[in-house]
Parts: C-alpha cells; structure tokens; sequence
C-alpha cells in the first residue's frame, strides 16, 4: 500500500488560542509546523497577545484571519456566532502559552471572552500549556487553577524548566514549537494502544576500537523512533533503547534511555523486559565488537598494517525471543540485501519472533538514513502486507495493522 506523502494530518482542525506571556513569541512557529503536518488552524488572540505577536504573523501562517477576544460580542462578526462555530468546528483546542490569568478565567469557565465561551462550548480535546514566571507558577492560586482543569479532563502540560524571560531560572517555560504539535498530534490520533507498555530499540550502536575509532553503520534511528512516537500518539507508554544517533526530531513524551554498544543495548533491554508488553527490534545492532579494545588510541607509526579480530555481540532479538512469556509481543525488523522473504520468514521462526518488518536496504528511498521507507510485515498467520511512504506514516499503518490483527492480548 502506498500511502500519501502529504502531511499526515491533512485536514485536521486546530483551534489555537494564545495568550499574553512572552512565550507567544513562539507560536507563529508552532502554526507553521500545524499547517505543514496538513492542518487547518484557526487562532483567537487575547488583547494582551497582541502585544507579544504579530496578528499579522499568525494570519498568514494559517491563511486564515486572526479573531480577537472581544469577536465574541463584535457588532461585525458576533452575529456569526463565533465562539460556537469555532468550538463545534475543533478537533483539538490548544490553549499556548496559557498565562496565569487565562488559568483562572478558564478554571472560573467564564465565558466574557471568545476564548473562554469557545473552550466551554467546545467537545473537543483542550491542552493548555501554562508559562510563566516560577513564583507564579507556584502559587497556590495558580496551582489550584491547573488541578481544577486537570481533574476536568483538560491536559496541562508541564512547563519546562530553564531560563525565563523574567531573567530567572526555574520551571515556567513554554514547550518547544515541536514539543507542543507532538502534543496536538498525539491529541488528534485514536487512542487504541492507552496503557500499551511498549519498548522500542533505535539507532545503530557503536562497537569502539580504542577511545576513539569505532565500527558503526548508518542508521539514523528514523524507523524506530516513529515507531516509538506513533505508539505514544496512540496512548502507549513508550520507553526506547536508543543507540547515539544525531538529533533529528523531539523526543518529547518518549522516556529514553541512551546506549552506545550491542552489550549495553542487551543490558537495558533485558532490564525492561518485564516491564515491556509489545518489544519492537528496529536498531541496527552491531554483529561483532573487537575482541580486545585498546585502552589507549591505536596510533599508525610503524603499522603498515594492522588486523581487527572481531568477536560475536548477543542476538538480542532471539535473547528476547527465549525469555519473554507468550503474552508478550516481539516484533522485529530484518534489513536485507539478498533474499528477502526467505531470510524474513527464517527470521521469524528462528528468533520467536510475532511479527517482523522486512526492507531491502539496497532499494532505493529504502532503509538507513532515507525518510522513506518499504516495509513489508510478515506474521505467522495471515497475509503479508506491504507499507511504503513516508516512515511516520508507515508506522502509523504498521501499528494500525497489528492493532487490527488483534496482537495485543490486553486491548
Ligand atoms: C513583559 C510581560 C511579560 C509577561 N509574561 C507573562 C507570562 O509569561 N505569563 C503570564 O502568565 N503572564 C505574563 N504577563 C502578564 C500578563 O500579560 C497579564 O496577566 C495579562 O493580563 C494576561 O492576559 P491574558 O491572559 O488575557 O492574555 C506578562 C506581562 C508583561 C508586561
């Protein structure tokens, strides 16, 4: 199955409603990652917005007009009833940056402004991401403004914790643009996988030589962190096992912990084992290591020549494969070159495996480093299915598959 290349959330709509802190700076960047995703976004600014970003900015990143607070009751669109229309239309309502006023009008649900008669009205999901100064922040007002809206169902998201704009350290930041549209992806995507513990391997592992040469491969870690972020935008809790890679899109939601080796991937894998209820195999796991690594920097003068005598690293998939109980789920990823299914479906049954995800590294738009990716999924029963297109949007359709498959005991 070909899937489309467009965003992968064409058509989907975004009610943003930005209120008056410095943070709002970032917003006409947040909208520019909305509508490239393929989203609609519609923005409401409060007054005090206005004096931290530019209408202008945030219409013609949406392709839309910028409504004000006091639209809600505006002799030239209150009778278009905006704040209704606006609610009915969302499919995800942000409040970002939510200021500490804008908490306490929205804890009041009061509805004197086209922001709180829009969230009150809405059916839609609402995220509110707080950012202010940490006093702020932490007073028992603000405070209980943000539990009485969590224990109403509205996500609050935690600020993040740096420098703020008041000039002081501490936790009142907003969330990175990126951080922020993962959390309104994760909004806009059917929760089949909530509670789902799932463990993910990503990335290729570095099998040093001396303190400073190793022997890698070129994984980018781009298939099985998709994999990671689609389980959590489906409500799975996702831990990943993450070889050294280059930072290449937020990690935001997704609890990492960082390896180097094959050894130490083993290590943090078997860890998690009992924790794990679905195991997907995608980092490129070195074969062999050096079967004595130098202490110190192996240096050329006088070796015309030298020889690496390499040594066999654990075959963590079949690991997993032996020691897991038979409700969990392993899913492993074969990178070929040669012979494709058959060395696939030897795979399979040779390593335990539930299912396994197969990509002929040699094709073109395939494998490490690409952006997209063919994968065809191979189980032990049913048809072989085969995904291609962009990799997020391949495991969207991998997961959507096994889902469908009825894989997970626990759904
Ligand atoms: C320079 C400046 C920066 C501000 N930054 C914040 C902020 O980050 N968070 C916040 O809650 N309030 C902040 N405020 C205060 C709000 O702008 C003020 O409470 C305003 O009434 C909020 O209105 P609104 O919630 O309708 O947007 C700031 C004020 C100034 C003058």
């Amino acid at each position: 199955m070909a899937l489309s290349a467009s965003g992968s959330f064409k058509g989907r709509r975004v009610l943003l409603c930005v209120t008056g802190g410095i943070a709002a700076y970032k917003t006409p960047e947040l909208v520019r990652r909305l509508v490239k995703a393929g989203c609609e976004v519609e923005v409401i600014l409060t007054r005090a917005a206005e004096k931290f970003v530019a209408r202008l900015a945030l219409s013609t990143l949406s392709g839309q007009r910028v409504w004000r607070e006091e639209d809600l009751l505006s002799d030239e669109h209150g009778f278009e009833i905006p704040h209704i229309r606006l609610a009915e239309w969302a499919e995800a309502a942000v409040v970002a940056p939510c200021t500490a006023n804008t908490a306490a009008v929205l804890a009041q649900g009061r509805a004197d402004g086209l922001i709180g008669a829009a969230l009150l009205a809405t059916r839609a999901p609402v995220l509110i991401f707080p950012a202010m100064n940490a006093h702020m922040l932490e007073h028992p007002a603000t405070q209980e403004n943000l539990r009485t809206l969590a224990g109403r169902g509205v996500r609050v998201v935690e600020p993040a914790v740096g420098a703020l704009a008041c000039g002081e350290e501490g936790r009142g930041r907003l969330p990175e643009p990126e951080e922020i549209a993962e959390e309104v992806f994760r909004a806009l995507t059917p929760k089949d996988m909530v509670g789902l513990h799932v463990l993910v391997t990503a990335g290729p592992t570095r099998e040093y030589l001396d303190p400073v040469r190793f022997i890698s491969n070129p994984s980018t870690g781009r298939m099985g962190l998709a994999m990671a972020r689609e389980a959590w935008r489906r409500g799975a809790e996702v831990r990943v096992v993450l070889g050294p890679i280059e930072a290449h899109c937020s990690l935001h939601g997704l609890e990492i912990i960082p390896v180097v080796s094959a050894l130490e991937m083993r290590d943090a894998v078997m860890d998690s084992l009992s924790w794990a209820q679905a195991i997907v195999k995608a980092a490129a796991v070195g074969d062999y290591r050096a079967k004595e690594r130098a202490e110190r920097k192996v240096k050329r003068e006088g070796r015309e020549e030298i020889s690496l005598e390499l040594t066999q690293n654990p075959d963590i998939a079949a690991e997993v494969g032996r020691a897991k109980h038979p409700d969990q789920i392993l899913i492993g990823f074969a990178a070929e070159t040669d012979d494709l299914l058959h060395n696939a479906r030897a795979k399979l049954e040779r390593k335990g495996l539930d299912a396994i995800l197969v990509n002929d590294v040699l094709a073109a738009g395939c494998g490490f480093a690409s952006e997209t990716n063919t994968l065809r999924l191979i189980c032990p029963v049913g048809e072989d299915e085969v995904f291609s297109g962009l990799k997020e949007d391949v495991a969207r359709a991998v997961w959507s598959s096994l889902v469908g498959r009825g894989l997970f005991p626990m759904r």
